[in-house]
C-alpha cells in the first residue's frame, strides 16, 4: 500500500489542492511543503468556516499530524506568525506541530520592496507576481547571500548579512528604481523578534523523513503554485521562482524520487491563471464572468480575479509526463452544472492552416504561440446539480460521461473528483494510500 504520496497542481495554481491535502490527510502521520512560500493561498473549509493557509501545510489542520516546511521553500517570518495566530485563533495550535527546516530561506522586507518596484517599473509587461518577494528571495538564495532560518541562531552574523544585502538592495532601491530605501532596524527587528519562536520549531527535517518513511509511516507532500507556474516546465518568464513540479519534491526536503508512492496531480475541470501570461484556452465575456462567480476565481493570496478558460489537455498531457502522475484528482465539478455545453481543448493547431502543430506533442515554446489556436471537442452540459455528490454512480450520465472521456484523452486514471469546497463533497474512486 503506498505510503508516500505527493498532490501537485497541474496547472496555474488554485487547482484546488488544500482541500484534497486536508481530506486525505485524515490518517497521515505528516504533510510536507517543499517549495514556494506565503505567494500560495490553501483554501480549506472546516466546520462551515474558511480557514486560508499561506506557508503552514494543511495537515495543521488534523491534530495527530506533523506540518513540515522543507528546505525548497522560503519563508516570510511576519506572515507565518500571522498564520500561526489566525490558527490559534481557532483553536488549532501550530507551534508543536509545525516542524521547520533550517536550510529554508527567509524572505526579508527588501525582498517584498525590491518585487513590487520591479514590477512597477515593468510595468505592462510585468509578470502579476503576487508582491510577496517570492522572486528576490529565491535570487538570493541561488546567488549564495540569502538569509536561512538557521542564521536566528547567531544574531551577530545576520546583523552582518543584513547588512550587506541591504548595501546591496538599497542602492538599486533609490538609484534604479527611484524608491525610498528600507531602513536596517526594521529588517532586523522582524526577524530578532520572531527568532525565539522560529528557532524552537527548527528540525532536522531529511533525518525525520528517512525514519518516517524506514517506519512505513504516511506521508504527503503538499505542492504549491502549479506545475505551469514552475520556474523550468512553466510558461516562463510569467511564472514562479521554484520548481513546483515533482522533482521539487526531492531538492526541496532532502529525499530521494524512490521514495515517492504516488504522485496525484490535482486539475480544475477547467483552467485559471492570476496574472500575466499565455493562456491559450482563456474565456470572455459570459463564460469568464459565468466561471468567475460560479467559481468563485478571486485569488485567495491576493483577492485579484483569475482569468478563466476552458480545460487544456495538451498541456494536462505535459504536466503527467513532468511530474510521472500516478493519477488525477479533477476539482470544481460542480461549477460546470449549468452550463449548455462544455469544451475541452483536445490539440492545438497552427492558424489557417490545416494541421497540428505536432500531435500529441508539448516540445513547443508556449510563449511564441501567437498563431496558434485551440481545437475543441465539444460535450453536451448535464444541467443538474452536482453539488457535493459523493458516488461517481449519482453523478448525472452527460457528467459521467464528460469524465470518462478527459480520462480517455489523458490515460491515466482519474481516483479522485470534488463536487464542492467542504471534505465531505468528494467522490473517492482509489484512495491513494489504499492501492
Ligand atoms: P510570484 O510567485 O509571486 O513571484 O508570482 C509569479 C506568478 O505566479 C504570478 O503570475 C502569480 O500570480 C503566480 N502565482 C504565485 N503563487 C500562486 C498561487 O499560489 N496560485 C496561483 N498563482 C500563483
Amino acid at each position: 500500500m503506498n505510503k508516500t504520496i505527493v498532490i501537485l497542481g497541474t496547472q496555474w495554481g488554485d487547482e484546488g489542492k488544500g482541500k484534497i491535502v486536508d481530506f486525505l490527510t485524515k490518517n497521515v502521520d505528516f504533510v510536507v511543503r517543499y517549495q514556494g512560500g506565503n505567494n500560495a493561498g490553501h483554501t480549506l473549509i472546516v466546520n462551515k468556516k474558511k480557514i486560508i493557509l499561506h506557508q503552514i501545510p494543511s495537515g495543521i489542520i488534523h491534530k495527530n499530524v506533523i506540518s513540515i516546511i522543507g528546505n525548497g521553500t522560503v519563508i516570510s517570518l511576519v506572515s507565518l506568525i500571522k498564520e500561526i495566530k489566525m490558527l490559534e485563533k481557532n483553536n488549532i495550535f501550530p507551534r508543536d506541530r509545525v516542524y521547520i527546516s533550517p536550510y529554508a530561506s527567509l524572505i526579508l522586507n527588501y525582498h517584498i520592496a525590491m518585487d513590487l518596484a520591479r514590477e512597477k517599473k515593468l510595468n505592462s509587461s510585468a509578470i502579476g507576481t503576487t508582491g510577496k518577494g517570492i522572486g528576490p528571495a529565491y535570487e538570493d538564495k541561488v546567488s549564495r547571500m540569502g538569509i536561512k532560518v538557521y542564521d536566528l541562531n547567531n544574531l551577530h552574523v545576520l546583523k552582518i548579512k543584513i547588512k550587506r544585502a541591504l548595501n546591496y538592495y538599497n542602492y538599486q532601491l533609490v538609484n534604479f528604481y527611484k524608491e525610498k530605501p528600507i531602513d536596517y532596524k526594521t529588517t532586523f527587528n522582524e526577524l530578532a523578534e520572531s527568532a525565539d519562536l522560529i528557532l524552537s520549531m527548527v528540525k532536522d527535517v531529511p533525518k525525520i523523513l528517512y525514519k518516517a518513511i524506514e517506519n512505513k509511516n504516511s506521508i504527503i507532500f503538499e505542492g504549491a503554485q502549479g506545475t505551469l507556474l514552475d520556474i523550468d516546465h512553466g510558461t516562463y518568464p510569467y511564472v514562479t521562482s521554484s520548481n513546483s513540479t515533482v522533482g521539487g519534491v526531492c531538492t526541496g526536503t532532502g529525499i530521494g524520487p524512490k521514495a515517492l508512492d504516488y504522485i496525484l496531480g490535482v486539475s480544475k475541470v477547467y483552467m485559471t491563471r492570476v496574472g500575466l501570461g499565455p493562456f491559450l484556452t482563456e474565456v470572455f465575456d459570459e463564460i469568464d464572468n459565468y466561471f468567475f462567480i460560479k467559481g468563485n476565481e478571486s485569488g485567495s493570496t491576493t483577492g485579484r480575479r483569475r482569468r478563466t478558460g476552458w480545460l487544456d489537455i495538451v498541456l494536462l498531457k505535459k504536466a503527467i509526463k513532468i511530474n510521472s502522475l500516478t493519477a488525477l484528482c479533477l476539482t470544481k465539478l460542480d461549477v460546470l452544472d449549468e452550463l449548455q455545453e462544455i469544451k475541452i481543448c483536445v490539440d492545438y493547431k497552427i492558424s489557417n492552416v490545416n494541421s497540428s502543430v505536432k500531435k500529441n506533442s508539448f516540445l513547443f515554446l508556449y510563449n511564441t504561440l501567437e498563431n496558434i489556436i485551440p481545437v475543441y471537442e465539444i460535450l453536451p452540459g448535464w444541467n443538474t446539480s452536482t453539488a457535493g455528490i459523493t458516488s461517481f454512480d449519482s453523478l448525472p450520465i452527460l457528467a459521467q460521461r464528460y469524465i470518462n472521456r478527459i480520462q480517455e484523452l489523458v490515460g491515466i486514471p482519474i481516483d479522485i473528483i470534488s463536487t464542492g469546497p467542504s471534505r465531505n463533497d468528494t467522490i473517492v474512486l482509489r484512495n491513494p494510500f489504499k492501492v
